[in-house]
């Protein structure tokens, strides 16, 4: 099996004021030994508990911590949009109802609003105050949003109390932070797949004209790829069922490689057979040509110009959806142009309403965004047609936030 990923990541790491704030400098000491670029903001708060040296000294990075400072280079923004992944440890039940209403009255806040990256949160607070309905609401519609929950363990709490409440174990909180910026390593990752069947398709399929020449797209096959791969770390059992790729496709993974999209049809609807989970990636011709030519089409066949007959392939997607056997979770992908954001998100419902598919992974394409591309910026919507989950970054990182929905 080949080694995941480990790339240097931008992570900020949020400290909210608890007495668990001293094990956040274990948190940044971590993640910054691992080689990853950290930057902490703390609340004031957070600063009466551990000082800003302290942080400022393990970071290798000035603490952030006043919204009106570095105004000029609009910093509240610039920290969140530059992140990779957030990371609150500690997040208190007050900080925690801060991010679910949206609010922005601190330069965490504000760091967490202004990004798209994804936000892992490690509660710590009374037992109390973490079973107080309020606090599950909010976490409820954080983690709705896709924020990562990490804890909070049970255990010995500051008083003479004990019970959940207590923040996760640093090492766990990293883990999870890592994963979520897509830059886990095998070991750290958590094994959440584990013994699930999981069939990804991924690339462009190709409908041959003659023997040289076909009908394909521009699909790279990257983020079927970073899925297969990702699904591998998190202990699956992958079935990539690749058309053509320009990427390589992972070890540890069954490969099944197809041309055209009937060929896709049949590995398809076989490896579905058996699956808990497929995952529809691919970008799929919808014609073929009518007739393939044995022969190589000459020039001087046609004399005014060449038509081509085409005609539709099936809908693989819809047809594994009206024939799917019990416990099969299928996830489509749509690639769209449409540059209005309402009727982007119109064009997906009415797709998967199409499809019956169980979620609908959706990213805008264009001549230069979308295919080619490290990065990817997508929308998951469930079968009701809500949006359930949106990602942006590297390939491999959206590939986890998708599992992380799925698991
Ligand atoms: N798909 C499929 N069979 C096809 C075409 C697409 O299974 N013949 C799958 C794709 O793998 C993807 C999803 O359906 O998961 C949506 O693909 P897309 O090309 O966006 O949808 P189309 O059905 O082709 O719709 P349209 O061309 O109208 O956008």
């Amino acid at each position: 099996m080949d080694a995941a990923p480990n790339p240097r990541r931008r992570i900020v790491v949020g400290v909210t004021g608890g007495i668990a704030a001293y094990k956040a400098v274990q948190v940044v000491r971590e993640l910054v030994l691992a080689g990853h670029d950290v930057h902490v903001v703390a609340t004031e708060a957070a600063l009466r508990f551990v000082g800003a040296p302290t942080f400022e000294a393990i970071s290798r990075n000035r603490i952030e911590t006043d919204l009106y400072e570095g105004v000029a280079e609009v910093r509240h923004v610039a920290l969140g949009q530059s992140a990779d992944v957030i990371v609150i440890a500690p997040a208190t039940a007050n900080t925690i109802a801060r991010l679910a209403a949206g609010l922005a009255d601190d330069l965490l806040t504000n760091t967490v609003l202004a990004s798209r990256a994804p936000l892992v949160l490690a509660p710590a607070m009374h037992t109390e105050m973490w079973q107080n309905p309020a606090t599950v609401a909010n976490v409820a519609t954080l983690r709705e949003r896709g924020a990562v929950i990490v804890g909070p363990a049970t255990g010995q709490l500051t008083g003479n109390d004990s019970g959940p409440g207590r923040m996760e174990e640093p090492e766990v909180i990293v883990a999870a932070t890592l994963q979520a910026a897509g830059a886990a390593s095998s070991l750290a990752t958590v094994q959440d797949f584990s013994g699930r069947r999981v069939v990804i398709t991924a690339g462009g399929t190709r409908e041959p004209l003659d023997p040289v020449r076909f009908l394909g797209n521009r699909s790279s096959g990257r983020q079927g790829v970073a899925l297969a791969s990702a699904a591998r770390n998190r202990g699956a059992d992958v079935v990539l069922i690749t058309a053509h790729l320009e990427v390589e496709p992972p070890d540890g993974v069954s490969l099944v490689p197809v041309g055209t999209a009937l060929e896709l049809q049949v590995a398809v609807t076989d490896a579905a057979a058996s699956a808990d989970l497929v995952i529809m990636a691919a970008a799929v011709a919808d014609y073929r040509p009518e007739r393939t030519s044995d022969a190589k089409i000459k020039k001087g066949q046609a004399h005014e110009g060449l038509s081509l007959e085409l005609v539709q392939n099936p809908d693989i997607l819809a047809d594994l959806a009206a024939h799917r056997s019990p416990g099969v979770t299928l996830v489509g992908f749509a690639a769209e142009t449409e540059p209005d954001d309402e009727r982007l998100i119109e064009t997906a419902r009415q797709k998967l309403r199409r499809k019956g598919c169980d979620y609908l992974v959706l990213n805008r394409v264009g001549w230069s965004t979308g295919f080619a591309s490290e990065r990817n910026e997508v929308m998951m919507l469930d079968s009701a047609g809500d949006i359930v989950m949106t990602a942006a970054g590297a390939k491999d990182s959206v590939a986890d936030r998708i599992l992380d929905r799925l698991a």
